[in-house]
């Protein structure tokens, strides 16, 4: 078979035939894409790290129209891998070989909102961007946002389990995500589509969809619970002379702002680089080691105000915070979120990007970046670090000119096995997908591992859904 490019071998799915994309044309006449051009952007990933070579995109419209390809590709043997916006960062969203891409871009209806309750039922295609927008509206927001917004979908967001910005304060989708409704690989759709908050009858099935990575089932639609619109939101963009105080100003800003904080974003010195050489962004405050980015949303903007100046004055006074800078107003608010936002796409324009997405017990976050650095020595470009440290969530970001075969050796296990020593995680919000896969072990035991492999078997028997993905392949399957 074509594309064999990784260390895996092609599993035997049925090869594309004339007759199936016949079928395909005959139930989505004008919603079936067939020519090499028009499906490459489909077949690789938004940081252009993988490539597959699918022949075939498919775009429904209903969850009906993708029950009868499942259904149909079930009993063909036909390989599926279920694609959202394309953001993925892990590998997970492109096939690894010709597998048909079932896109859930024209999935994109909002089917109800109830202003009492705040929840949302929409289709899985909706772009993330475009219901916050539309919960604008009327008052509301989503419980999430990332710098990807603008192309992800729900559906992508809830099958990765995607973090974010707002999830100090909002919470995981785990707690979010109310109801969804979701088609197996045989075809057949389990409507768990609830808007209740409480529901205690039996199993919470929806849970083992949430993050599972297109390999359980495809999400059609999502019903979710959205919080009131905040008043008043200020943002703080201040400077550190250490992580020490980075850490140290978490611990006073948490205590002093209490219930208006809802998000805790940090940057070191080199993200401010890339983001200032690449995108030609301006810092707002004076050159430090370390930035951070506080943000406040409350219902009394005289209140929140006062407790922010308080806490900053307080910052500045015992010397946590050397320089800062706030905005109450929505532009220049904006302007201070796309200093920390942007750095993922800075960080392309730097050279090939190895992207580590790390939990870890927070005191030790940065330990992890500076003993990267230390390690690599002069092999590495830039080596930074960034994220969500109000989740104890690491961004460690390694460049470099081209890919190397001998760095990513440096790289890797180290990374895994250094975040092991410390019980943290692989993989804090973007998943494994493709690409981390094989790294399971490192967060998860082998018992664990195995009852995974179970339910993918239970739920997927002939593996269809986005082969090659989120579990390790058994070893007689790799090609080393
Ligand atoms: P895709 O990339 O299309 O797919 C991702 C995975 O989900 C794939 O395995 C795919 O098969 C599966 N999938 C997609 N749709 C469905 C469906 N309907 N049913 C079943 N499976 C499906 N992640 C975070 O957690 N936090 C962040 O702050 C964050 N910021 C980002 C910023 C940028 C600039 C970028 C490029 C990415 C960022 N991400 C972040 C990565 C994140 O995983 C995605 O942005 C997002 O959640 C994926 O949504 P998507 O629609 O693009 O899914
Ligand atoms: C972020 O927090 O910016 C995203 O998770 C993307 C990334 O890790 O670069
Ligand atoms: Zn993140």
């Amino acid at each position: 078979p074509t594309c064999e490019r990784y260390a895996v071998r092609r599993l035997p799915f049925a090869q594309l035939a004339d007759g199936d994309v016949a079928f395909f044309k005959r139930l989505m006449p004008g919603r079936v894409i067939t020519g090499e051009e028009e499906v490459k952007p489909f077949n690789v990933d938004w940081l252009k790290s993988v490539r597959g070579c699918s022949q075939l995109v498919l775009k429904p419209q209903t969850t009906a129209e993708v029950s009868q390809i499942l259904r149909y590709c079930y009993e063909r043997n036909l390989a599926v891998n279920p694609q959202g916006g394309n953001t993925g960062l892990v590998g997970g969203s492109v096939p690894v070989f010709d597998e048909i891409i079932l896109s859930t871009a024209l999935m994109n209806q909002i089917i109800s909102f109830d202003k009492v309750s705040g929840i949302l039922v929409c289709q899985a295609g909706c772009v993330l961007e475009r219901l916050s927008e539309y919960l604008e509206e009327q008052g509301f927001i989503m419980p999430l946002d990332l710098g990807a917004k603008g192309s992800c979908h729900i559906g992508g967001n809830v099958a990765t389990n995607a973090g974010g910005l707002r999830l100090l304060r909002y919470g995981s989708l785990r707690g979010t995500v109310l109801g969804l409704e979701v088609v197996l690989a045989d075809g057949s759709a389990l409507d768990c589509l609830t808007s209740l908050r409480k529901d205690n009858t039996g199993y919470d099935l929806k849970q083992l969809f949430i993050g599972s990575e297109g390999t359980l089932g495809v999400i059609t639609a999502v019903s979710i619970l959205c919080p009131q619109k905040p008043k008043a939101v200020n943002v703080a963009f201040l400077g550190c002379q250490s992580f020490a105080k980075v850490l140290e100003t978490f611990t006073t800003c948490r205590a002093m702002l209490g219930e208006i904080l809802s998000a805790y974003e940090f940057m070191d010195e080199k993200c401010m680089e890339l983001v200032e050489t690449h995108l030609k962004l301006s810092s707002p405050v004076a050159d430090s080691p370390f930035y951070v980015l506080i943000e406040t949303s409350g219902s009394n903007s005289t209140h929140d105000e006062e407790k922010l100046n308080n806490f900053l004055e307080r910052a500045m006074a015992s010397g946590l915070v050397t320089d800062g800078t706030v905005a109450t107003d929505t532009k220049k608010i904006k302007v201070l979120w796309s200093l920390r936002e942007r750095i993922t796409e800075a960080l392309t324009h730097d050279g090939y990007v190895y992207k580590y997405d790390i939990s870890l017990p927070v005191g030790k976050l940065y330990d992890l970046v500076t003993d990267m650095r230390a390690r690599l020595g002069q092999s590495a470009k830039n080596v930074v670090g960034y994220g969500h440290l109000g989740d104890g969530n690491l961004h460690l970001n390694i460049t470099a000119e081209s890919y190397s075969h001998s760095l990513l050796d440096a790289i890797e296990p180290f990374v895994y096995e250094w975040t092991a020593r410390c019980s943290g995680s692989i993989s804090a919000e973007h998943g494994l997908g493709f690409k981390k896969r094989h790294f399971i072990q490192y967060s998860k035991p082998h018992e664990a591992v195995l009852l995974m492999q179970q339910f993918k078997a239970m739920l997927d028997p002939k593996g269809i859904l986005n082969p090659y993905k989120t579990l390790p392949s058994s070893p007689e399957r790799r090609m080393c």
